[in-house]
């Protein structure tokens, strides 16, 4: 009785380890590259120095872009695969084309770091060290990196454009996209201050300054002069017209004064249940800055599916 009994536990744990998805990553650790690969960090941070230094943008696409990988089959690089005549990737999805830059600046880390330590760091990994960079040389927070992910060798543009939430979206579908990743309504309204750098396009924010009730009347003529209501699709805007490349809480500061860029921006201040918490990031940057290294961190924890081929990219556009 009590063999059978131990049998058939042992089968039920064996069955349970079959079924649950397995952690695609593996364990992540801090020191995963301490001994293989002891020079990555200092390589990426200063290839990321000499990019901001050039172009402050630059911190903030290079912030988007590991969003946009991570929100698509788990932080694994899949975003950073060429399309080619076989083969159709996440570069050319909705949110992506034309709009996701930073690519060269993760080659140029890629190719010094290969010549440090072949095949040992992965594309994944990169991108996650070069975004936690770029925060902090914007002047925002910084945070222990988690280390150790795989490089995907596929990738979804059905993914990318069914995952990446747009800039139309009401507050529940914001929601909604960040909870089908495992982060709460409180990550998602600390990520989204990352919207305190970086451009957007006037086509992506154009509906917000002609159409939206909840905008501030000087904003909105400010926005206007460069962005028409009919061409000037691609004329650039701040998020942050007073601070455009400094990482700090600005952007909740100006959502409460109805100075949010996206129409997505403002759901966040608009009488629904975020507005207690942008209340908060505004009056608190330290309170931002904590909440908002966590969530990172815990963004890029998420992994691609078990069963998903992975290895070590040697170059970042293309499988090996
Ligand atoms: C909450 C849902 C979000 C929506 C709807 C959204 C949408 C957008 C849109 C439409 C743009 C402008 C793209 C263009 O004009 O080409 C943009 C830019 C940007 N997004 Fe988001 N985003 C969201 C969340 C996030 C998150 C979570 C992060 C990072 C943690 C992020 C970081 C950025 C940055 C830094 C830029 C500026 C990039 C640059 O200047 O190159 N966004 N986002």
């Amino acid at each position: 009785m009590g063999t059978s009994l131990a049998r058939s536990v042992a089968l039920f744990t064996l069955l349970l380890c079959l079924l649950l998805p397995s952690h695609g990553h593996g364990k992540l650790s801090t020191k995963f590259y301490a001994k293989s690969c002891p020079s990555v960090a200092a390589i990426v941070r200063s290839v990321m120095e000499q990019a901001v230094a050039k172009e402050p943008r630059m911190g903030a696409s290079i912030i988007r872009l590991f969003f946009h990988d991570c929100f698509v089959n788990g932080c694994d690089a899949s975003i950073l695969l060429d399309d080619t005549s076989t083969f159709t990737g996440e570069k050319n999805a909705g949110a992506n084309t034309n709009s996701v830059r930073g690519y060269e600046v993760i080659d140029a880390i890629k190719t010094q770091v290969e010549a440090a330590c072949k095949g040992t760091v992965s594309c994944a990994d990169i991108v996650a060290l070069a975004s936690r960079d770029a925060v902090d040389l914007l002047g925002g927070p910084t945070w222990n990196v988690q280390l150790g992910r795989k490089d995907s060798r596929a990738a979804s543009q059905s993914a990318a454009n069914a995952n990446l939430p747009g800039p139309g979206s009401g507050a529940a579908s914001l929601v909604a996209a960040f909870a089908a990743k495992g982060l709460s309504a409180r990550d998602m309204t600390a990520l989204s201050g990352a919207h305190t750098v970086g451009r957007a396009r006037c086509l992506f924010f154009r509906g917000r300054i002609y159409t939206d009730q909840n905008v501030n009347a000087s904003f909105a003529a400010a926005r206007q002069q460069t962005c028409p209501q009919s061409g000037g699709d691609g004329n650039l805007a701040p998020f942050d017209d007073q601070t455009p490349d400094a990482f700090d809480n600005a952007y909740y500061t100006n959502l409460m004064a109805q100075r949010g860029l996206l129409h997505s921006d403002q759901e966040l201040f608009n009488g629904g249940p975020q507005d207690a918490l942008v209340r908060k990031y505004s009056g608190n940057a330290r309170m931002f800055a904590t909440d908002f290294a966590k969530a990172m961190v815990k963004m890029g924890g998420l992994a691609p599916a078990a069963g998903t081929p992975t290895e070590v990219r040697f170059n970042c556009r293309k499988v090996n």
